[in-house]
């Protein structure tokens, strides 16, 4: 079968749990594996026959509704190796769900959850290989909805494909665990009322490349989005959710529906407040952000990344002493990674072994 010829001729290590890989220089970039998942349904709305095939180009009518009109999701979520070998997925259950919050406001059928996350398994396990050792990285785990049918009116497609593939990552920024510069930016919006930031839509990410290029290109890592109204409420980054610290009390913007509802962002609203924390989930002004204690985001892609400066209106104010991450951004980064590592008891429940 395709499965057993592409397992031979993958490069033999000598080890076969791993592929030859330098697991040090990973960071987030697309690193291509063995198998990716791949289910269709048609217009009776049932996904069926999901199955294993070699990675690679799927094949699209260039009249494919996700490729004029974006009817397309997203998810991410992460896979970790423990000492013991086991895999562990990090609460798969609450993508499957927001995939389908998401494919209900872009009238796609979605997966089951029973489907979501069978095939989110099947397609860990047979990468197997690429899930990085303990400590070197993980397993990005990149599940799509689209609209593959054809279509040429404004409409939802008749036919559409689940995908998941994987991919090796280490850190998302380019700095590492460094703090992270953020450019507010008040030209753009990400999101508006009534609009989509609250799902994970493709063309949400399409949006705020181009702010992110100008905010790099000036020397910071990313865009802090203000709401659309007001231009003074803070949202979110292009591609996390934003945390404030002021004394015991953590605060992020509240779910209002531009705000797209990071599993990241709830896990550590939970930590917090089993540690002690006073947690408020409400509108931040750019003003009480820049006068916070301790800046940083979340999200399966960025985990907790500390916030080493703002920069708003030419006036870039400094977190933390000599580019160091504050102790409440490190005390919840310890404990939420020791969660998805599978290195305390998972009190609550959020991984899955494989
Ligand atoms: C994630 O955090 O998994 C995301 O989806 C962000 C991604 C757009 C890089």
């Amino acid at each position: 079968s395709r499965f057993s010829v592409r397992m031979t001729t993958a490069h033999n290590t000598g080890t076969p749990d791993l592929v030859d890989f330098n697991w040090d220089a990973l960071g987030f970039q697309l690193v291509p594996t063995d198998f990716m998942y791949l289910m269709r349904c048609s217009s009776d709305g049932v996904f069926t026959n999901g199955e294993l095939v070699p990675y690679g180009p799927i094949e699209l009518n260039p009249a494919a509704a996700v490729l004029n009109y974006g009817q397309g999701l997203l998810e991410g979520l992460r896979a970790h190796r423990k000492e013991d070998g086991s895999i562990l997925l990090f609460r798969p259950h609450e993508n499957a769900l927001r995939m389908r919050i998401g494919a209900d406001r872009l009238c796609m059928p979605a997966p089951s959850v029973e489907q979501f996350l069978e095939a989110v398994k099947l397609t860990v396990l047979a990468n197997k290989r690429w899930v990085p050792p303990t400590g070197k990285g993980s397993l990005y785990i990149r599940p799509q909805l689209i609209g593959s049918g054809a279509i040429l009116g404004v409409a939802p497609a008749p036919q559409y494909t689940f995908i998941v593939f994987v991919c090796p990552v280490g850190h998302y920024f380019k700095d590492g665990l460094s703090p992270i510069s953020l450019l507010t930016e008040e030209e753009y919006h990400r999101a508006a009322p009534g609009g989509t930031g609250d799902i994970k839509t493709i063309g949400n990410y399409a949006s705020v490349v181009s702010a992110q290029r100008r905010a790099k290109e000036k020397g910071h890592s990313d865009v802090l989005y203000l709401d659309p109204i007001h231009n003074k409420f803070v949202e979110e980054v292009s591609s996390c959710n934003i945390f404030m610290v002021k004394g015991n009390v953590i605060s992020t913007p509240l779910l209002t529906g531009t705000i797209l509802p990071g599993i990241t962002r709830k896990s550590v609203i939970g930590i917090a407040q089993n540690l002690g924390f006073q947690v408020e989930e409400r509108n931040i002004t750019i003003d009480e952000l820049l006068g916070a204690d301790e800046v940083f985001c979340t999200g399966t892609a960025v985990v907790l990344s500390p916030v080493g400066s703002i920069t708003y209106r030419e006036r870039k104010v400094e977190y933390g002493k000599n580019q160091e991450a504050g102790v409440v951004s490190q005390q919840l980064y310890a404990a939420f990674t020791a969660i998805q590592k599978g290195l305390v008891e998972d009190s609550m429940g959020w991984t899955l072994q494989l």
